[in-house]
């Protein structure tokens, strides 16, 4: 499973990827909103940081406006995945874009009908949101099970980016389904190496280790 890392943080980002653990980042309007930050300097600062996909969102709900946007965004850098959202606009323009060679991530999918158009536009990434689903009582993972089956079903090489990832649960879930990505908020990242049997354990093996009086080298 590829993590990838869902802020526009620069410094979160920075931090993380030094662990060797970050594949990619997605951001959004409303991550970049929270950065406070120009789209294109910070996606700039992103993209230098992290070597594999960075997701920028278009803003435009037409095709030629989203196709006009993705070519800004994508002199940015190599490294560049546009997002597009999933309606029949952002299917246009992410069969477009697709065909160009250009990455795409096809977002706020919610079923696993909209997952099967864009795999069919020839999408890169689809990103199913869980938590929006959980959210409304629904069952996020459960889409996440059936984009699974229908994709293996027909062989479609669109990779699933469980997004909207709130627990670690959400991780684990979506890796024994078999998502191919998680985009995972840091707060939640740093959670996932957690736990208290290994604090517990690592204290007293450090405290009998004390007592010996020896050190290594
Ligand atoms: O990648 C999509 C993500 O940023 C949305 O998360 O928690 O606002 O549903 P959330």
């Amino acid at each position: 499973m590829k993590f990838f890392l869902d802020t526009a943080d620069v410094e979160e980002i920075r931090d993380l990827n030094d662990t060797g653990l970050v594949d990619g980042v997605t951001t959004n309007p409303s991550l970049i909103m929270k950065s406070g930050r120009d789209i294109i300097e910070v996606t700039r600062e992103i993209c230098s940081i992290v070597d594999g996909p960075v997701s920028a969102e278009v803003t435009a709900t037409d095709y030629n406006g989203m196709i006009e946007e993705a070519a800004v965004l994508a002199k940015i850098a190599d490294n560049i995945c546009i997002k597009l959202p999933l309606t029949m606009e952002g299917l246009k323009a992410c069969k477009t874009l697709s065909s160009r060679g250009q990455q795409t991530n096809v977002t706020l999918c919610f079923s696993a009908n909209q997952a099967l158009l864009a795999a069919k536009a020839g999408a890169t990434y689809i990103s199913p949101f869980i938590g929006r689903l959980d959210d409304l009582g629904l069952d996020g993972m459960e889409v996440i099970e059936e984009i699974r089956t229908i994709y293996d079903n027909y062989d479609f090489k669109t990779q699933i980016l469980a997004a909207s990832v709130r627990t670690v649960n959400h991780v684990k879930d979506a890796a024994l389904i078999g998502a191919d990505v998680a985009t995972i908020p840091p707060s939640t990242m740093h959670k996932l190496v957690k736990h208290m049997l290994t604090d517990a354990g690592l204290s007293a093996f450090l405290a009998d280790w004390e007592k010996t009086g020896q050190k290594i080298g």
